[in-house]
């Protein structure tokens, strides 16, 4: 008989509570994702251009506004006990992200129009350019970007850095699908970090720049690109729908 796995990939739904009046459940959310962004800064300052020292300044709301932006999609790697039902996960996620332990994350920020700029000019906090603006009015191309990946040292080299990873870029295609929009992700990683370039390579994202890193000089940063819907097939179809 197949075991059960302990660890699902959940994403943070919609909460319906705003930033201002935020409900317990909205809270405890953002309580558990700043304590992973937190324990990511201290685990790996080295992987990330973001300082533990100034985040930990940060007054909650910042981690609340951050999960309640609909232009930024948070998936959740848990460990969830043994007697839950599989088949439960997904229906009950605000429940098990509530009481679960968060093992680690990866965040789809986006999209926005890909002007099909390269190289591209890549802050160090992505999270305000790529979540700026509303709906888009029938993109052609659609870019997001990729923040934040962590997994809990105890629980690396399971898998679930790429199980997150595919989890973001399936909902990236989904959102190309809405549109018919050709769909492109990017992120930027310091080129000394091997284990995360080797995780993008094998999620099948190529380095497209390597330059000076901005926010520590003292490397370099790569910039990785992953063509997921290619404009080309979005124009074939259109021609195919034509004739
Ligand atoms: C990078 C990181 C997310 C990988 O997470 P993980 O859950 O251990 O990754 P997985 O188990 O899914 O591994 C998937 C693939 O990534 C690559 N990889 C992961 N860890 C690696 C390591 N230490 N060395 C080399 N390649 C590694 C491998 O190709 C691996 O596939 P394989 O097991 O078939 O060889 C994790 O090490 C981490 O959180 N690092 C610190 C934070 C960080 O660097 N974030 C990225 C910021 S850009």
């Amino acid at each position: 008989m197949a075991t059960k796995s302990p660890y699902h990939i959940i994403t943070i739904p919609p909460l319906q509570c705003s930033l201002s009046n935020p409900d317990a459940t909205a809270t405890t959310i953002a309580e558990k994702f700043r304590t992973l962004r937190l324990h990511s800064l201290q685990v790996n300052p080295e992987a990330f251009a973001a300082k533990y020292e100034e985040e930990v300044q940060k007054p909650l709301s910042q981690s609340l506004e951050r999960i309640l932006n609909p232009k930024a999609i948070h998936f959740v790697a848990l460990q969830t006990p043994s007697d839950i039902d599989p088949a439960t996960i997904e229906k009950d996620a605000v429940t098990r992200l509530v009481h679960d332990h968060w093992l680690g994350m990866i965040v789809l920020l986006g999209p926005q129009e890909d002007k099909g700029e390269n190289p591209r000019d890549f802050t160090s906090n992505p999270f305000p350019a790529f979540t700026a603006g509303g709906q888009l009015v029938e993109p052609d191309a659609l870019l997001y970007r990729i923040n934040g990946t962590f997994t809990a040292p105890e629980a690396r080299g399971l898998g679930l850095g790429l199980k997150l990873m595919q989890a973001a870029l399936g909902a990236a295609v989904q959102g190309g699908q809405q549109f018919g929009a050709a769909v492109r992700v990017g992120l930027a990683v310091f080129a000394h970090n091997v284990a995360a370039t080797k995780l993008y390579e094998k999620a099948g994202f190529k380095i497209v720049e390597d330059r000076e890193s901005r926010s520590q000089p003292w490397t370099r940063a790569l910039v990785m690109d992953n063509v997921l819907v290619p404009r080309k097939l979005v124009m074939e179809n259109v021609l195919v729908k034509k004739t």
